[in-house]
């Protein structure tokens, strides 16, 4: 496939769904029939055993799932940082699965915010610095990248730390600078891999308190994790198990039931 033909965007992107709430708006990723095999010493191990997942613009999804059971794997996948044996993957309308790796990368850095567990700040560098630098791989002018970058370090309340290093800052701290890098771009999503895992309690909290805020601003935001106090903060949460999606389950409805 041709650099071109990798990032044209295909139509079925553009679909929407019929019951008028949370799927009114297009789906940002269409997963079909997602196949991942890993060979060691001769053997195949089935990492995702043909997955189907939707998920709309506007959506907080989490995936949750005992060890093994394919959750990084499936985060690779929906991060655009591996390809699938089999099966088909659109992201925003753009067809992933056959993609070249240059292409890859230009549709990660565009379209996806990473959050990780050890946040991956680089350490000799201050947090507005930090937040600046996925703008410099987007080629932004300087003064418009630093307005953006106190902008985002504003947005998650770090407007008073911006030119503290890591170091100089706690964990929930540096997770916040880390979730301003994620946004500084205005991604299509935020993907998240236990973003909580390192943090205790009551960060976890403040943490989760601000991925809200964020998806009620209308950011599209999806969290693995195998932890159900941080899963529960999400309104849809996909269960995987043995490499497929074993059953979902809407927190919204949830509570509906209780009352
Ligand atoms: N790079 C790899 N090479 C071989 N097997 C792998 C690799 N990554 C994951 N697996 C296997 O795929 C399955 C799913 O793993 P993973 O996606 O890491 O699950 P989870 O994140 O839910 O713990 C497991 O059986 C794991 O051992
Ligand atoms: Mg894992």
């Amino acid at each position: 496939m041709s650099a071109a033909e990798g990032v044209m965007p295909t139509s079925r992107g553009a679909g929407v769904g019929s019951n008028g709430s949370a799927h009114s708006r297009p789906v940002l990723i269409d997963i079909r029939n997602l196949v991942r095999e890993y060979s060691i010493g001769g053997q195949t191990i089935r990492a995702l055993d043909g997955v189907s997942l939707q998920i709309h613009h506007g959506e907080f999804v989490a995936i949750m799932g005992p060890s093994g059971s394919g959750k990084s794997t499936a985060m690779n996948m929906i991060g655009c940082l591996d390809t699938p044996t089999s099966g088909d993957y659109i992201l925003d309308g753009y067809s992933v699965a056959q993609m070249s790796e240059d292409d890859l990368a230009d549709l990660r850095n565009q379209k996806i915010g990473f959050v990780f567990q050890s946040f991956n700040l680089l350490p000799k560098t201050s947090a507005l610095e930090n937040v600046e630098l996925p703008m410099m791989y987007a080629g932004v002018p300087r003064r418009e990248r630093r307005r953006r970058a106190e902008e985002a370090l504003v947005r998650v309340g770090l407007g008073e730390r911006m030119h503290n290093r890591p170091n100089e800052l706690s964990g929930g701290q540096q997770q916040r600078v880390s979730i301003a890098r994620a946004l500084v771009n205005n991604p299509a999503l935020i993907l998240a891999d236990e973003p909580t895992g390192a943090l205790d309690s009551r960060t976890t909290e403040d943490i989760l308190r601000l991925f809200e805020e964020l998806h009620e601003q209308g950011n599209t935001i999806v969290i693995v994790t195998h932890e159900m106090e941080v899963g529960e903060h999400a309104k849809r949460i996909v269960h995987f198990r043995d490499g497929n999606v074993e059953r979902e389950e809407w927190t919204d409805e949830k509570a509906g039931d209780a009352r």
